[in-house]
């Protein structure tokens, strides 16, 4: 365990954005954990459990201690006729992770190739892309309840994944993730419908590994890389938002070409990207704050935006969708401190 005070956290979130945590405590064994938890300089303490940073805005210093996850190891712990179960602590990193079961043939993560972020930030967000959900692929998560200091491991049905959510999400700082259980299937089941998937395969075989390298191609083609050339970012910025039947159908009355999905529970999801084009914001920039030139719901940081400026553009865009369709967006990242008007539900158009 390493403690640093005042420490930058510059290098620790994919905005890139100039923040300072009071504490920053790395964390890279297990048997530290009682140690950080027993350690009297962090009680009574703000604290925050931080992966790659890669789904955080800070938009100001962080008074308190960041945990910052960097367990590493990767096992095959065993296999049936059907699947094979993979523990994967959390400090790995996800993309890594996933060329490593590609490039052993392995099946199951493909179209979750090149998602930014830690293994263990995985099931927080329920990270999804390209027709596949990181819930497919769970079978239980390993955790230190932080309130009591128990190892334990919840399944995945106790996970309680959603789109884009989960129990981890909603009891924020009370899981810390030390591993994951992945299960793995045996039959190959390539998911191609995605537009573009198929045309980046060409005339390849269809193993994981080049659907894995399909869905990079698709992938950089619409969203910006973690390379030094790329600017700032956290994918996206906005969850698609989920309005009831009644809304959308008069929403679909005065906009027929809305890309929407029926989902279940008697809800539909709409294009947040799409809601953000049509308010004129694709491209746009408030100094170095802006909405990202190929696909509207990535916002980016082009130099040297402030996590504050990120956020000032984040509200003109909830904004001028809230006023013109009556959506209310969410924001995907965690935004620290945590705004009030994060916690706004969708009315009536
Ligand atoms: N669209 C626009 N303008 C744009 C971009 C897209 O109008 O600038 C419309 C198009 O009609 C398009 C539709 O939005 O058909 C959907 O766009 P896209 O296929 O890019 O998917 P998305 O819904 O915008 C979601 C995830 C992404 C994931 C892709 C692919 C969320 C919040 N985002 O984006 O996840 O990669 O699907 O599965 O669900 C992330 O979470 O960080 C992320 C990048």
């Amino acid at each position: 365990m390493v403690i640093t005070e005042n420490a930058s956290l510059l290098a620790l979130n994919t905005f890139r954005v100039e923040a300072r945590a009071r504490y920053l405590v790395t964390l890279d064994a297990l048997e530290d954990i009682p140690n950080f938890l027993a350690d009297e300089r962090f009680q009574n303490l703000p604290r925050l459990i931080l992966g790659g940073g890669s789904n955080i805005l800070l938009r100001d210093d962080f008074p308190g201690v960041i945990l910052h996850v960097a367990l590493k190891g990767i096992e095959l712990l065993g296999e049936d006729d059907a699947q094979r179960y993979l523990a994967v602590a959390a400090g790995e990193d996800w993309h890594e992770l996933v060329r490593y079961t590609v490039e052993h043939g392995w099946a199951g993560l493909e179209n979750l190739s090149l998602i930014p972020g830690t293994v263990g930030a995985a099931p927080v967000q329920n990270i999804g892309a390209y027709g596949v959900e990181f819930a497919e692929v769970c079978a239980a998560v390993d955790v230190v309840d932080m309130t009591t200091g128990q190892a334990g491991i919840i399944t995945a049905v106790d996970c309680r994944f959603a789109y884009r959510d989960s129990r981890f999400k909603q009891e924020p700082g009370r899981y810390l993730i030390t591993s994951v259980l992945l299960r793995l299937p045996k039959r190959f089941v390539p998911k191609l419908d995605y537009p573009g998937v198929r045309e980046a395969l060409a005339n390849a075989e269809i193993t994981p590994r080049a659907v894995s390298d399909a869905i990079c191609t698709v992938r950089r083609s619409k969203l910006p890389g973690l390379e030094a050339d790329q600017p700032g970012s956290a994918g996206s910025f906005f969850q698609n938002p989920l309005i009831s039947l009644e809304q959308a159908a008069k929403l679909r009355e005065l906009y027929p070409n809305s890309p929407s999905w029926d989902v279940a529970d008697q809800q539909v999801k709409l294009s947040a990207a799409w809601l953000i084009e049509q308010c004129g914001w694709k491209g746009r920039r408030l100094g170095d704050a802006g909405v990202y030139a190929k696909h509207a719901l990535v916002l980016v940081n082009h130099g040297h935006a402030t996590g504050a400026e990120l956020w000032a553009l984040a509200e003109q865009i909830m904004q001028s969708v809230q006023v013109r369709f009556g959506v209310s967006l969410q924001p995907e990242p965690v935004v620290l401190p945590l705004p009030s008007s994060a916690t706004a539900t969708n009315g009536a158009t």
